[in-house]
């Protein structure tokens, strides 16, 4: 009798094992699966049906010198008019939804309000109810990237007047497409619109004022996050009953030694890059990060400076700006290791210089074609998990991960990418408790990467640049991404 209990309960024991086994394997129920894409990587018409000039198109025209190639997204994938196409190849790929961005510049060609251009405004409707026909939820970016040009001859993001402007537009966005867009996503990674647009210039408008006008852009760039946030949820929330949040990227910074100092300079570096953005809305004070208010500070006295170079949050801004979000957007693409750097001469002004670190990637990680992304999975997780804990579980959305080659069929680097970050990202779900809800991949198809021309792709389908047709051929990357949405788990 004895025995045949003690068999039940072994019994019992590993079945239960095995259940859990098998669910950590599956993604959740209510996890949806997507690709993304953004307006000026892939839609072309860039003068088309009265859309206005963005800082992209400025300065692709004027500096071509300054892309890799040389080339710029006057056409681009020619999504304006091929997007009939795109949906169905999202189709194929039996994706919850479609990540992709409005282009303020077709919708307000000046930037501002008064005048709409319905031509523009036609393009996103039709293309929306064609996603809704085909049961793929749109979730739609509001800016990624694309600032309309005259409001930069206005200064850009560094003048804080763009938050009201960038306000007007959301306003517009709402009231025409929230009927049919359930999920708005602000603001695409405001580290590489002030950094990389104002501070090293590696992106529109390209200034090179690293350390004065990058924070001053990111004091814009939080206010006309939150202030498309109040709106939505003053305003619109309860009638059109969607979710609104921010998108921001983060590698993860990884200690290169134990000392002390490489796991302060990492901790600093993550506070730096993702807290800039991610503490004045997810923490539960608000504000900068201390340990960046305080290196800026010094930075700045040492500087002979009277004031912080970074400029402040009244307290009624940093209520304002605080829970923000209903949800975290995060992309991430790769990890570094980090050392400290933080005696440096304090001579130079710069963020690099502020953060007070120098970082590297291991050699003998696997390498993309981009510089900046290697294979490294693990990263992902720790970042996760970091984030549970500095902003007490967030619900997440990945809202971008995706890996870099020159343009192979046969792309066995995404597919080990992808495999190694979904498992990881089970990973986060089943054994930490992250609370993640939903996974975009970069990209649906190969598209103009910003600085880098064409030379870098990131497309689950391969588009060929020199067809006027510009058509579209599926990679093994996308049979692989198809088949684990169908099974709702990695292949095997
Ligand atoms: C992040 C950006 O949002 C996207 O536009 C870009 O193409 C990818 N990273 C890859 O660099």
């Amino acid at each position: 009798m004895e025995i045949r209990k003690m068999n039940v309960v072994v019994v019992l024991v590993l079945t239960s094992i095995g259940v859990i086994q098998a669910n950590t394997f599956h993604f959740p129920d209510n996890f949806s699966f997507g690709v993304a894409t953004a307006a000026y990587q892939i839609e072309g018409g860039w003068n088309k049906s009265g859309k206005g000039e963005n800082i992209w198109d400025r300065i692709t025209h004027k500096r071509p010198e300054w892309v890799k190639d040389g080339k710029n997204a006057d056409i681009a994938c020619d999504s304006y008019h091929l997007w009939k196409i795109d949906v169905q190849l999202l189709k194929q790929l039996g994706v919850d939804f479609y990540r992709f961005s409005l282009s303020w510049s077709r919708i307000l060609p000046t930037g501002f309000s008064e005048y709409i251009n319905w031509n523009g405004v036609r393009y996103y409707s039709d293309f929306i109810d064609e996603l809704l026909a085909n049961d793929i939820r749109p979730v739609v970016t509001l800016y990624h990237w694309d600032l309309p040009q005259p409001l930069q001859d206005l200064g850009g993001w560094p003048n804080l007047l763009i938050a009201s402007y960038f306000e007007d537009y959301a306003k517009v966005a709402f009231q025409l497409f929230g009927d049919r867009v359930k999920t708005w996503i602000t603001i695409n990674e405001p580290n590489e619109i002030c950094d990389t647009g104002y501070g090293t210039g590696a992106a529109a408008p390209g200034i090179e004022e690293s350390g004065t006008l990058d924070y001053l852009c990111g004091k814009t760039v939080l206010i006309a996050h939150a202030k498309a946030y109040h709106l939505y949820d003053k305003y619109y929330r309860n009638k059109q009953k969607g979710e609104i949040g921010i998108t921001i990227v983060s590698r993860w910074n990884e200690p290169k030694t134990n000392s002390t100092r490489d796991k302060e300079a990492a901790e600093r570096t993550m506070q730096m890059q993702f807290g800039w953005w991610a503490h004045p809305i997810f923490s539960t004070k608000g504000d900068y990060p201390l340990v960046m208010k305080e290196r800026i500070r010094n930075m700045s006295q040492c500087q002979n400076l009277e004031e912080s170079r970074l400029p402040k949050f009244t307290t009624n801004e940093i209520e304002y700006i605080k829970g923000s979000s209903d949800f975290m957007g995060l992309n991430h693409y790769s990890t570094w290791l980090i050392t400290d750097d933080s005696e440096n001469n304090c001579t130079i002004v710069s963020y690099e210089n502020d953060m007070g670190m120098k970082n590297v990637q291991d050699p003998s990680w696997i390498p993309s074609a981009a510089s900046w992304l290697k294979d490294v999975p693990w990263g992902f997780r720790k970042l996760l998990q970091w984030i549970k804990v500095e902003y007490d579980n967030p619900l997440i959305h990945i809202t971008e991960n995706g890996f870099a080659d020159v343009g192979e069929l046969h792309d066995t680097g995404r597919i080990h990418y992808h495999r190694g970050y979904l498992n990881e990202l089970l990973n986060a779900i089943h054994l930490d408790g992250c609370k993640i809800k939903s996974y975009a991949l970069w990209s649906l198809m190969d598209n103009m990467e910003w600085q880098d021309g064409y030379t870098l792709k990131f497309g689950l389908y391969y588009v060929n640049f020199s067809d006027p047709l510009r058509t579209r051929t599926p990679k093994s990357s996308a049979n692989f991404y198809k088949e684990l949405i169908r099974l709702r788990r990695i292949p095997r």
